[in-house]
């Protein structure tokens, strides 16, 4: 199966390592804004893919393998020989409909589009498609490579066959797909955006100390991380966009994000990606 992936930002690079770690997907092309931004995908992903091989997960032969199968294209022409096309870009309403429009040019009716969004509309993505029941929502989780669900999103009109091929293809993928119809925030990100706007919330309030408010969650609830790194690793931008969504969406006032979240994203804030959001980190 040939797949094309369009975004190189967190979760493109994690989509496509999961790719390209799959004996399902024979072939994998990349597209990003700049050649620069998708060749340094997947040279993150080789890294990654390498630490596999010291730690004896993965053998060199599966290494060449998943390198092999992954070539960095330029513009979308590629798109009209895969099967599946998954978009990953920005989480904004204007970039994704302006990506899909240009996917468009290149789609057969057999092509499936997934969107990777976090809480978009997927009915008003498919709008912008020219064979709307193609079109579906592809939620992976980050870290992709370890996060094993991925939220399969049916909009008003993706026929049942789009739904049973992606739901297919997700377990191929070795990861635990669940369907949901659209709604805002779909299920994971409804509880857990808010719940992340809250720990900010409790922290701006000076409750508690960010260290305090994330053991806590660790402690006391069993989370993996605390929500406040959590936010940082997602990225503060990000969950704020979510955040706006779901406000907007449902003009429930309990989705309101707080104050300091907008101001920390105004700042530059965001997390791991520029090293700074509620902590500090080195990336370099
Ligand atoms: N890529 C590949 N592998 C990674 C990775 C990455 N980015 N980050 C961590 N890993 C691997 C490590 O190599 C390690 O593998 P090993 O067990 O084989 O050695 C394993 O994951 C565990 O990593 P670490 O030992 O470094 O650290 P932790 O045990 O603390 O785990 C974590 C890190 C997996 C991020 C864990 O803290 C966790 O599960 N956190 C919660 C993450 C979460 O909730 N994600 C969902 C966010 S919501 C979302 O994405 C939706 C979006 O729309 C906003």
């Amino acid at each position: 199966m040939k797949v094309f992936l369009i975004g190189a930002g967190t979760m493109g690079t994690g989509i496509a390592q999961v790719l390209m770690s799959s004996s399902v997907v024979d072939q994998v092309y990349v597209m990003s804004r700049s050649r620069e931004k998708a060749k340094s995908l997947i040279q993150r992903c080789i890294v990654k893919l390498e630490r596999l091989v010291q730690k004896e997960k993965m053998s060199s032969e599966g290494l060449k393998v998943a390198v092999d199968k992954v070539t960095v294209v330029d513009d979308y022409h590629e798109v009209s020989n895969c099967s599946l096309v998954i978009e990953a870009v920005a989480e904004d309403y204007e970039i994704k409909k302006m990506v899909l429009g240009d996917i468009c040019k290149h789609i057969s009716e057999k092509t499936i589009i997934a969107s990777n969004t976090s809480s978009l509309s997927i009915t008003a993505l498919a709008g912008h498609v020219r064979w709307p029941e193609n079109v579906i929502g592809l939620h992976f989780f980050n870290p992709a490579p370890v996060m094993e669900l991925v939220e399969i999103i049916a909009g008003a009109v993706t026929s049942e066959e789009t739904r049973a091929n992606v739901f297919k293809f997700v377990e191929d993928l070795g990861k635990k797909p669940v369907l949901v119809d659209e709604a805002p925030g779909f299920i994971v990100n409804r509880m857990l955006i808010p719940m992340l706007n809250e720990a900010v919330t409790i922290l701006a309030e000076g409750v508690a100390t960010k260290e305090d408010i994330d053991t806590a969650m660790m402690f006391g609830a069993h989370h993996p991380m605390g929500p406040l790194k959590l936010s940082d690793l997602i990225g503060n931008d990000v969950v704020l966009s979510i955040m706006d969504v779901i406000y907007k969406e449902t003009g429930d006032s309990k989705y309101r994000a707080h104050p300091l979240l907008r101001k920390m994203v105004r700042a530059g804030l965001l997390g791991q990606k520029t090293n700074k959001g509620f902590y500090e980190y080195d990336n370099a």
